[in-house]
């Protein structure tokens, strides 16, 4: 038997932290789940108005770390205080950034991959401002990659429950893609 919900939801969510310059020049982070990979090298976000929204719209350019299991804590608490009330947010909880060669936006030091982004365009859309950017390149760790490739066996990631409001730890592969299935081929 199934049961049957009136709400629906995601998931699993990822966990994007975004990282811009606000107008002086000072890294924030914020916590974003309404956001994924739209095609090949785009990904949407979905933004209120925050201080982060504001320098996404002044510079056009941010960075997306991955939150992990080590950071839950800091990940989670840029997603409960604005810049705009606590300017030394990234401080209080204890990340350290270091600007992106690619992009004119911080790197959050202590996530192991993160990627740079491009806004490709800005739609103002039901109260929400959804962002579309291209990828335009990654950065990682040299301690989570296997033979020059970013290794997500190597990265505790985490993913967003809605339903529970928590946390999860993304787990171990279980099964190729384009590989798994070949079982049922001919
Ligand atoms: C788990 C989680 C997910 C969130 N997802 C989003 C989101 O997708 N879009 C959004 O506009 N705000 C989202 N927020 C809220 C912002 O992260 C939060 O308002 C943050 O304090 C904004 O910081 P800023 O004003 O310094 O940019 C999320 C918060 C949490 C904790």
């Amino acid at each position: 038997m199934k049961k049957s919900f009136d709400k629906g939801f995601v998931a699993p969510h990822p966990v994007f932290i975004i990282a811009t310059y606000d107008e002086n020049g000072e890294p924030n982070a914020m916590n974003a789940a309404w956001a994924g990979q739209a095609g090949p090298n785009q990904i949407t976000i979905s933004l209120s108005p925050h201080n982060t929204t504001d320098n996404i719209k002044r510079n056009m350019e941010f960075t997306v770390g991955y939150a992990t299991v080590d950071t839950v804590a800091a990940c989670d608490y840029v997603g409960m205080v604005s810049k705009n009330k606590v300017p030394n947010k990234l401080e209080v909880c204890g990340l350290t950034t270091t600007k992106s060669e690619r992009v004119n936006a911080p790197i959050i030091n202590e996530l192991p991959v993160s990627i740079e982004c491009k806004v490709v365009k800005i739609e103002e859309e039901f109260g929400e401002n959804r962002v579309v950017a291209e990828i335009v390149g990654a950065v990682a760790d040299e301690s989570v990659l296997t033979e020059g490739k970013v290794d997500f066996g190597k990265v505790p990631l985490i993913t967003f429950d809605t339903v529970s409001l928590c946390y999860r730890e993304v787990g171990d592969s279980v099964g190729g893609a384009w590989g798994a299935g070949k079982k049922f081929l001919g």
